[in-house]
């Protein structure tokens, strides 16, 4: 079933844990991600980065998520990931997105505050929930890049400032995650993530979830992290899959013989993570 970004946040808030926000590009991810939380009896997120909506191009991507989310036995949300420019925030609306992500982490703090308070007033007029970024998050995830040096972590006081002045529905924070592969272990800042929950009330999400250790995740959540995305680890997936079959297989041609088993090892990797949030068991459904 269709369901907006809020009910599927208010009720992770709820219930203490974090709903999976998964990318997605084409049907073999959609698909996977689905028989996932269907099996585990869980809430989801589907979301497509501008990235993927330039890929697949928004009538599949949008056909492609609102037939799974519709037809799913478990509550889904579908959700811009990381919408940078005005007209394409807009564009996901209009083709019947449930949530959008508005990131104007790239701007100074007031011009960030007028930049997603633009987008509030409009999707909430229709229904569509907003979550927004604060703090600078580091690595690549399509077409933004973050350095290290530019990465600025989420300040607290700022982070109430925002939310009053924008009425964002969630919000994405920096504590030390990157997206994409990391070069070392990363570190949370587990104090800035209790301090920002004990200063501000809408649901709070973790962005370059990929190849965090699991303990720190279920530490993250236990503070108050509601949302998590992955991307990296659903893509490592694929291709190693892929590259398995085809070096078993040479002279295999048949793309659902090769994409069969990715899709298969995607979705054991997301079922992986859906229990690491603790949202197995949670849909309400
Ligand atoms: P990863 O690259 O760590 O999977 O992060 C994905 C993400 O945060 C998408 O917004």
């Amino acid at each position: 079933m269709l369901v907006t970004g809020k009910s599927l946040l208010e009720h992770a808030q709820a219930h203490n844990y974090a709903v999976g926000a998964f990318n997605v590009n084409n049907m073999e991810i959609v698909q996977a991600i689905i028989e996932a939380a269907e099996e585990l009896n869980a809430p989801v997120i589907l979301q497509a980065s501008q990235g993927g909506i330039k890929y697949a191009g928004i009538e599949y991507i949008a056909s492609l998520g609102l037939l799974a989310a519709k037809n799913a036995k478990v509550p889904v949300a579908l959700h811009l990931d990381h919408g940078t420019d005005f007209d394409e925030v807009i564009k996901c609306i209009r083709h019947g997105f449930s949530s959008v992500m508005i990131d104007g982490s790239r701007f100074a703090l007031e011009e960030n505050i007028e930049f997603s308070k633009k987008i509030v007033e409009i999707a909430h007029a229709v229904g569509v929930s907003v979550e927004a970024e604060l703090g600078k998050i580091g690595g690549t995830e399509d077409h933004i890049t973050v350095s290290d040096a530019d990465a600025t972590f989420t300040d607290p006081a700022e982070a109430k400032y925002f939310v009053e002045k924008t009425g964002v529905d969630s919000l994405a924070i920096a504590v030390g995650t990157a997206h994409g592969v990391y070069k070392g272990e990363p570190k949370l800042d587990f104090d800035r993530i209790e301090e920002i929950r004990n200063t501000i009330d809408v649901p709070l999400v973790l962005h370059g979830s990929s190849g965090v250790p699991y303990d720190a995740l279920r530490k993250a959540v236990s503070l108050g992290i509601c949302k998590i995305n992955i991307d990296t680890d659903v893509r490592a997936s694929f291709a190693k899959a892929v590259k398995e079959h085809l070096n078993l297989h040479p002279e295999e041609i048949d793309p659902r013989k090769i994409l069969g088993p990715a899709r298969e090892l995607m979705k054991e990797t997301v079922k992986e993570k859906i229990r690491v949030f603790g949202s197995d068991g949670k849909s309400w459904l």
